[in-house]
């Protein structure tokens, strides 16, 4: 679906890229000429996604909400690929369905952690060596719950809508020194986080009125819209939302 080369030469960093809407774009990536890294925490699943991605693809076992784990990670991908020019923050997690009074604080700090702290630390860490060499693309993976209310999904909603605005105060900053933040907020996409949800006949039904499109995406799909933003095609393209999810948020 990408155009072939549109990517020829870059290096790019996927974190939570050893499964679902994440594995997609980093093969997207890796299609339109890119060499990537992949992380996750869990090592077995993070080799395996290497050896499906094949030889442009490598890989560090690494949690974003740990600040030492993150300047590893960006140590070790300069080493491996050299500079890295696109900063993906696809890594997330959407463990609970809870009614937000009984949300617990344990709970709410997990999601935020990961889904927001996360993607501050990582952009503040690769985005400083793209400030440096006055170059560098950030896509972050947000959600319509950025934009619409989930229901028993508070801190996710909270998180995302604030990596939303996370970036348009990243824009202001970095806008004029070359660093591009952007994000792409997919609608559902079956993956490990939505299985349980999405294979529910009765929640799928529901979810699928609310998609104008009357279908689930596909990983692809969502990453076409990363490899655009990666891409110099998207020049002047900044502090900006690509919803990817069949029409929800127009409803
Ligand atoms: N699927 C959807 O319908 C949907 C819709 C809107 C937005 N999204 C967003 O899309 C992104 C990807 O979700 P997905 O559906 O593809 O979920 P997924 O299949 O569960 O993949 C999540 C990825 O993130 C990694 N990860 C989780 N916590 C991490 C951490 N602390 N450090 C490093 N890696 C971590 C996971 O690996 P480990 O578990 O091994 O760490 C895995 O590779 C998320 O940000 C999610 O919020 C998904």
């Amino acid at each position: 679906m990408s155009s072939p080369a549109i990517l020829n030469g870059k290096n790019a960093v996927v974190t939570g890229g050893s499964s679902g809407i994440g594995l997609a774009i980093a093969q997207s990536l890796i299609e339109a000429g890119a060499k990537v890294m992949i992380t996750g925490r869990n090592e077995e699943r993070l080799n395996e996604a290497v050896a499906q991605l094949g030889d442009n693809a490598f890989g560090l076992a690494m949690d974003v909400s740990k600040e030492a784990d993150v300047e590893a990670l960006l140590q070790a991908a300069q080493t491996q690929l050299g500079p890295i020019e696109v900063l993906v923050n696809n890594a997330g997690i959407s463990p609970w369905f809870t009614r937000s009074e009984k949300v617990e604080l344990s709970d709410w700090q997990a999601i935020i952690d990961i889904n927001l702290t996360g993607v501050f630390l990582c952009t503040r860490i690769f985005g400083n060596e793209m400030l440096g060499r006055g170059k560098g693309s950030i896509i972050n993976i947000t959600s319509v719950g950025a934009h619409a209310g989930l229901s028993r999904q508070v801190a996710y909603c909270a998180a995302k809508a604030g990596v939303e605005g996370m970036t348009r105060s990243l824009t202001k900053d970095w806008a004029a020194r070359g660093v591009r933040v952007n994000n792409v907020a997919p609608g559902y996409v079956r993956t490990k986080m939505t299985a349980g949800f999405v294979d529910n006949e009765a929640l799928r039904a529901d979810l699928l009125q609310s998609t104008p499109m009357d279908r689930l995406g596909e990983g692809a799909e969502i990453a076409s819209a990363v490899v655009y933003l990666a891409s110099d095609a998207a020049s002047y393209v900044c502090g900006t939302t690509i919803a990817v999810d069949g029409g929800w948020v127009a409803t």
